[in-house]
């Protein structure tokens, strides 16, 4: 009886939303099945989503809209602005600070996991990605290994025990997978307890009507509600209170797929710090006015992410006296925040963050055969929220502008799939950093005859008269492969204290460092 009147409650919440057709094929369903697709759309706010809906489908929709934007945009001002290489002598003081609040454990870095990767095209979380490195180490135990080595860090400068908790936010595609994969590989060295999983939430997906689209025919089409959904999830599981039962004060914030990324660069940590920031943004340098990439600017006062297709081309290509593109400062999902700044995102913001719609094909049951559909052409709309959508509310907003080569190369697609982003190129930036450590430490490379590979000078980032190769002398075109050189993070964060390993010794590729030694794997067979 009383599951009967829950239905007929359901059938009438759904009638009143317009959302009906979604209970079409109950009498079809198994009762357990009923039991789970009951249990799917009580847990919906079908107002909050049909106002969502209308919101997303007036204002969210990332469409170009360039008259407006392209008027009201300003560049980040130089005295918010702080720079890898052309503040290079503020570097040490940056880093001393930025290890003095982690050797506090104020420090706590955040991960963005919780994605589909959908382009990647694998079926389990992108962090277990294995880039085909020599160690064939994934994407999850290098940033595990980071996080370690910089404790250590911290802790061997200035002298007492730290801890780096890491906030993982997973999404009910990813949650059970990353969990059994971190207790499989014992949490690669790092304590249980300052591992933190917590889930994102996930939305339905709907038609260009609002109609919400089902995936099978007792079960709804759902995704997660994208990387700024963080904001209501840390908010579900009461992380922000976890931040401050640990006595965190500054949280990094970075997506899963950069293989590059320095976890809680102390550097970026220290500038954020030393400037007073509630909320930073990491950034790297946009060269090409084409580049689909967002860029990090002031809009009507506030700071904000303008993406390549809200902006004309002429604004794209608008120049500094300098040279250098206006509009530059490339996003690349890297972000500093405060514990109270996230406070206030997740008590009194986080409501009036609105969705953005994407227009996606979306595989569903026709509701009217009952057959599932596969359209060739987009047929609804997934809503997502932005990480950077909170950049608004900043009331000292900074920005820190790295090298690309050095901390950013993400890991978007398929190899086969596209030329750009995928798991070669991820590979390949890695490595052609390793190579430059080696140089830069006083190592050097010899080809199969013993002669010396040429290192070629290169600009970067901040060590001083530094012999580097190119790395992009290696990466010319396709063919060019990269010296194979890749430092284990459990030996060096970003390049430090390798003399003792490379100096003035001569290398055959592939080479690895690690805690054991170094290994050239050519002479030694391996
Ligand atoms: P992307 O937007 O590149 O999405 O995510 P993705 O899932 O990795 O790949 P596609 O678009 O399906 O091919 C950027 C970062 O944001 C995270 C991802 O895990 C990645 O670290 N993310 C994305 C979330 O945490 N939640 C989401 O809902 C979406």
């Amino acid at each position: 009886m009383d599951r009967e009147n829950d239905v007929r409650v359901l059938q009438h919440c759904l009638a009143e939303a317009g959302q009906s057709h979604l209970l079409k094929f109950w009498d079809e369903l198994s009762v357990p099945e009923q039991q789970e697709l009951h249990m799917e759309l009580k847990a919906m706010d079908l107002e909050e989503l049909g106002q969502a809906f209308q919101k997303a489908m007036i204002g969210g929709s990332r469409l170009p809209r360039q008259e407006n934007m392209d008027a009201k945009m300003e560049p980040v001002p130089r005295e918010v602005l702080g720079s890898a290489t052309r503040d290079r002598t503020q570097l040490p003081t940056w880093e001393e600070e930025g290890l003095r609040q982690i050797s506090q454990s104020k420090v706590a870095v955040l991960l963005l996991a919780g994605g589909q990767g959908t382009r990647l095209g694998v079926s389990y979380p992108k962090g277990m990605y294995d880039v085909g490195l020599p160690s064939h180490k994934t994407l999850f135990q290098i940033q595990a290994e980071r996080i370690l080595k910089l404790e250590q860090l911290a802790e061997k400068q200035l002298d007492r025990k730290c801890v780096i908790p890491w906030y993982i936010m997973t999404s009910g595609r990813t949650m059970e997978l990353t969990k059994e994969f971190f207790l499989k590989h014992k949490y690669f060295g790092l304590k249980k307890e300052n591992v933190v999983f917590f889930q994102q939430g996930m939305l339905p997906a709907m038609d260009f009507d609002g109609k919400i689209l089902l995936e099978e025919k007792g079960k709804v089409c759902m995704a997660p509600d994208g990387n700024g959904g963080l904001y209501r999830a840390l908010g579900a599981h009461h992380i922000v209170e976890d931040m401050e039962r640990r006595g965190i004060g500054s949280i990094h914030v970075y997506c899963v797929d950069n293989i590059l990324v320095k976890v809680a660069d102390p550097r970026f940590i220290g500038f954020c710090v030393q400037k007073g920031a509630d909320c930073g943004a990491k950034v790297v340098e946009k060269t090409n006015p084409t580049e689909p990439v967002g860029v990090v600017c002031r809009v009507g006062g506030v700071y904000k992410v303008v993406e390549y297709s809200e902006i004309s081309l002429a604004t794209a290509q608008k120049r500094s006296p300098d040279g250098r593109l206006l509009f530059n400062a490339g996003n690349i999902a890297n972000h500093y925040f405060t514990v109270e700044f996230l406070r206030d995102i997740v008590n009194v913001y986080e409501p009036h963050l609105q969705h953005h719609t994407a227009q996606k094909k979306i595989s569903y049951i026709d509701v009217a055969t009952g057959k599932p559909l596969k359209p060739d052409k987009p047929n609804g709309i997934k809503m997502e929220k932005f990480v950077f959508d909170i950049f608004q509310f900043a009331r000292n907003f900074v920005v820190y502008e790295v090298l690309r080569e050095d901390e950013f190369s993400p890991l978007k697609n398929a190899d086969s799939q596209n030329g750009k982003d995928n798991p070669t190129t991820a590979q390949h930036s890695l490595m052609s950093l390793h190579h430059c450590w080696v140089l830069n430490a006083g190592g050097h490379f010899v080809d199969e005859n013993g002669t010396r590979l040429p290192a070629i000078l290169r600009c970067t980032n901040g060590r001083s008269d530094a012999i580097q190769a190119d790395v992009n002398h290696n990466l010319k075109d396709a063919n060019d492969l990269p010296i194979q050189c890749e430092i284990s993070p459990l030996v060096s964060y970003g390049g430090e204290g390798l003399e003792e390993f490379v100096k003035d010794k001569e290398f055959r590729a592939p080479l690895i460092i690690d805690r054991s030694g170094v290994h050239e794997l050519v002479k030694n067979g391996m």
